[in-house]
């Protein structure tokens, strides 16, 4: 295919602007498609165009070309930026520079000159997103992000999510990644029996590269042997209040297309940081248990979840520890919440406290507990690989 360089112009001054478009109405590669009389223009010509490149001035009204630089990196947007500056503005040219610009002609430049530039710097970013395009079209891949969250503590979400993250790899074969957000408290480096050399803490010093090159996140991952890849909480609980929700959504964001399944273990109730991960997810497998605090806690979140506009299909409501003769029934449970059960898990001390103990998942050692089976089933759901009943009994039996 005909090579074919797409520039968008950024400077106040018409007559420039004008020049530039003389210059390249003679080059058959090279197209102009747009031209913006200040940054603002520039950033938002940027995103409608697409451009492959961006001649940008340096002084222009409104907002510089500086500042329109940093946007245009900050918010990740396609196009390789060629500042034009004066004399003398050597300072200028280095932040430009710092700021994400790949190049910079000084005026007056030849015609030669700055043409050369426009396609070196396409030519070597072309290049560039080739390669990156080779690694990541093996790679990518269409991730499904699978909450598990309560409004109760303790009512086994680490339980539920080690396993099934553990049982979903064993069983299909694809990648998962298990992200521990109970930044707090967060045991699942420990369930796993985990040695957590870096955690979400280590990880988020590196967000803005990990933004720019998603694969780095690779490196704050811990492998645990059934191939399930880890994020681990703070190693301690002070260090979570430096997590912030906008770095659990970029995290997210560079693990999509890497992972398959990207499970996240939450904290209990609605701090802003779980909203975000479970805005960000397909499935929220919300945690209950058959006792009334649990029920009431569970009903007041339902409600929140509607405000949050958390559809019913997304909201997967799982009661563990279950069993009905601790005096509520199911169909009480259910009643009580107006909303379909989609797993039982039962009640089963023995086999979970073993497993957490000997630091092995309970759906590969102890295959043939009803916990694990449960869990299986579950796993299956979300892989699509089992005939998924809606009600109450399908799910029991
Ligand atoms: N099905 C089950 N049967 C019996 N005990 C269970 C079951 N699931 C989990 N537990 C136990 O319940 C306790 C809490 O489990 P877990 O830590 O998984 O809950 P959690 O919701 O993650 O808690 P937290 O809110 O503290 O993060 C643990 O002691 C665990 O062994
Ligand atoms: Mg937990």
């Amino acid at each position: 295919m005909e090579r074919r360089i797409r520039v968008v112009i950024a400077d106040d001054s018409e007559q420039t602007r004008e020049n530039i478009a003389a210059i390249f109405n003679w080059e058959k590669d090279i197209e102009i498609v747009g031209q913006a009389r200040n940054g603002m223009e520039a950033v938002q010509l940027v995103k409608e165009k697409k451009p492959d490149i961006i001649l940008m001035d340096i002084n222009m009204p409104e907002m510089d070309g500086i500042r329109a630089t940093e946007e245009i990196t900050e918010e990740g947007l396609e196009g390789s930026i060629i500042i034009m500056s004066i004399q003398g503005e050597r300072e200028y040219i280095k932040k430009a520079m710092a700021a994400g610009a790949r190049d910079y002609v000084v005026k007056p430049f030849g015609v030669k000159e700055l043409v050369d530039a426009v396609r070196h710097v396409y030519d070597i970013d072309l290049t560039k997103k080739r390669k990156y395009n080779t690694v990541t079209a093996v790679e990518k891949i269409e991730s499904k992000v699978i909450s598990v969250f309560s409004t109760k503590g303790g009512v086994g979400k680490t339980t539920l999510v080690t396993n099934l993250a553990v049982s979903l790899a064993n069983t299909t074969g694809k990648r998962v990644a298990l992200l521990d957000f109970d930044l707090q408290f967060g045991d699942v480096a420990i369930c796993l029996n985990l040695y957590v050399k870096n955690s979400i803490t280590e990880l988020i010093k590196d967000i803005g590269n990990i933004e720019q090159e998603s694969s780095l996140v690779e490196e704050y991952l811990l492998t645990h042997y059934s191939g399930v890849k880890v994020l681990a909480a703070p190693l301690r609980p002070e260090n979570a209040e430096y997590v912030t929700a906008d770095h659990i959504k970029k995290l997210i964001d560079a693990l999509r297309g890497r992972y398959d399944y990207i499970l996240i273990d939450t904290s209990q109730g609605f701090h802003d940081t779980v909203i975000t991960a479970l805005d960000a997810s397909d499935v929220i497998i919300y945690m209950s248990t058959l006792d009334l605090p649990s029920i009431k806690n569970t009903k007041n979140g339902l409600e929140v979840m509607k405000t949050l506009n958390y559809s019913d299909e997304k909201v997967k409501l799982v009661v563990n520890k279950a069993n009905e003769s601790y005096g509520i029934k199911y169909a009480d449970f259910k009643s009580a919440l107006n909303v379909d059960i989609w797993m039982v898990i039962p009640d089963d001390t023995a086999s979970v406290t073993v497993s957490v103990n000997n630091g092995h998942p309970l759906v590969s050692h102890r295959k043939a507990s009803h916990v694990a089976k449960r869990i299986l089933k579950l796993s299956q759901f979300l892989a699509g690989q089992g005939a998924e009943k809606k009600g109450l009994l399908s799910a029991i039996l």
